[in-house]
């Protein structure tokens, strides 16, 4: 018997077991357990909410009992807590919210939280640390890829690439006109960076080949990324006043939580862009869709807001000038596997009582 054939019968039975457990009811739903009732009483038990590589899926059953929500969609907050419950690790994407109740239920077992995002705003880092649960997560292997989509948003938002294709489409191309579809130039601009970290970093790189002026803000100067990415530090102030385009990198925190709200909105030029590819709470976005509408601004472009998905009828895509992406920065199939594997290496490392591979920095 093959190995994936032998793991499908694992799943079937498990079904059965889990759902009896949990709802009282055959038949329904994705959660499988990818191991043996021997097994389970031998080996660290997990979770993970989320369909993953069967390579990966493979490498953490050797090491684990598997709770396996086998689904390419999210896993009820309902089932989350039900099956957290007394698991050693917790293999965990961007939509679940892994806050004190999870961890509470998880119970004392719980070492490791690995999520498949660089981003930790979904995991209540603080009540982890408080039980000495390790937290993972996957840095560096998207930078580069995220970056990519920050300067195809911000040409995108620019160069107006969205209407220019539908009037294409729609019949609305006429004769040659100077000023039709005319945008902004990102050759030459200025532009302010809000959070030179590791993807503030790759982002200036791309836009000095575009010959911009580079500026940053954060929580302090850093003058090893500055000299990487050739940018002069600003207060928050100067930057929104001096940028052509203003793009947030940032992490979500309780500080930076609707750090871009009207009143930054108003101190930036009215010709001015907002960039947003960190997450979309630390934009203010009935702030932003007013200074959209009546010009204290001139456009934004969006890969994360709130909330996700953003609803079709909502006013923010009736605006021409507002580019929304769903939140694909890192969404290139090796950048990917890449988060996917590291997701898995953290959890096992922490199951097993090892360090993690990528833990999350202890200050935050
Ligand atoms: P880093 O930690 O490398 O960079 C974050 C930067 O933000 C640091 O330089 C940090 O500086 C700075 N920062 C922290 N607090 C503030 C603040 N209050 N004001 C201004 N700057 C601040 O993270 P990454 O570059 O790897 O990722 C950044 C974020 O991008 C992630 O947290 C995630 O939310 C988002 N992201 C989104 C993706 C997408 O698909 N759209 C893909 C990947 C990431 P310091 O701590 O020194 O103050
Ligand atoms: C992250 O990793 O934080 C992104 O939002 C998804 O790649």
């Amino acid at each position: 018997m093959s190995y994936s054939s032998s793991i499908a019968q694992k799943r079937d039975a498990r079904i059965c077991l889990l759902q009896s457990r949990t709802t009282g009811q055959m038949g329904r739903a994705n959660l499988c357990c990818c191991d043996t009732m021997a097994r389970m009483d031998k080996q660290p038990t997990v979770l993970i909410t989320r369909r993953i590589p069967t390579s990966l899926l493979q490498r953490i059953e050797a090491e684990c009992t598997v709770r396996y929500w086998d689904s390419d969609d999210a896993i009820p907050r309902q089932e989350l807590l039900v099956q957290a419950a007394g698991v050693t690790g917790i293999y965990c994407l961007i939509p679940d919210r892994i806050d004190a109740e999870v961890v509470e239920k998880a119970g004392p077992a719980l070492r490791v939280v690995s999520t498949m995002s660089v981003g930790v705003d979904h995991i209540d880092v603080a009540a982890c640390r408080a039980r000495r649960v390790a937290v993972g997560h996957t840095p560096d292997v998207l930078t580069e890829t995220t970056a990519d989509l920050t300067l195809a948003l911000m040409l995108a938002t620019a160069r107006r690439l969205p209407e220019a294709i539908a009037a294409v489409k729609e019949g609305s191309w006429g004769t040659w006109r100077p000023f039709w579809m005319t945008g902004i130039d990102l050759y030459g601009s200025t532009v302010g960076i809000v959070g030179l970290g590791r993807i503030g970093v790759a982002v200036a790189r791309r836009l000095l080949g575009f010959g911009c002026n580079i500026l940053y803000t954060g929580r302090h100067p850093n003058e090893r990324n500055a000299l990487a990415a050739q940018a002069s530090f600003r207060s928050f102030d100067s930057l929104l006043a001096e940028s052509d385009i203003v793009t947030v990198h940032c992490p979500l925190t309780a500080e930076t939580h609707h750090l871009i709200d009207a009143s930054a909105l108003h101190k930036m030029k009215r010709t001015a862009l907002l960039i947003n590819t960190s997450r979309g709470p630390v934009v203010d976005q009935d702030a932003l869709y007013a200074a959209l509408v009546d010009g204290t601004i001139g456009g934004a472009g969006l890969d994360v807001t709130t909330p996700e998905p953003l609803p079709p009828v909502h006013p923010l895509l009736t605006l021409p000038n507002c580019v929304v992406l769903p939140h694909i920065g890192s969404a290139t199939v090796a950048t990917r596997r890449r988060m996917a594997t590291i997701a898995a290496d953290n959890l096992v490392a922490g199951v097993l009582g090892r360090p993690l591979p990528f833990a999350v920095a202890t200050e935050l």
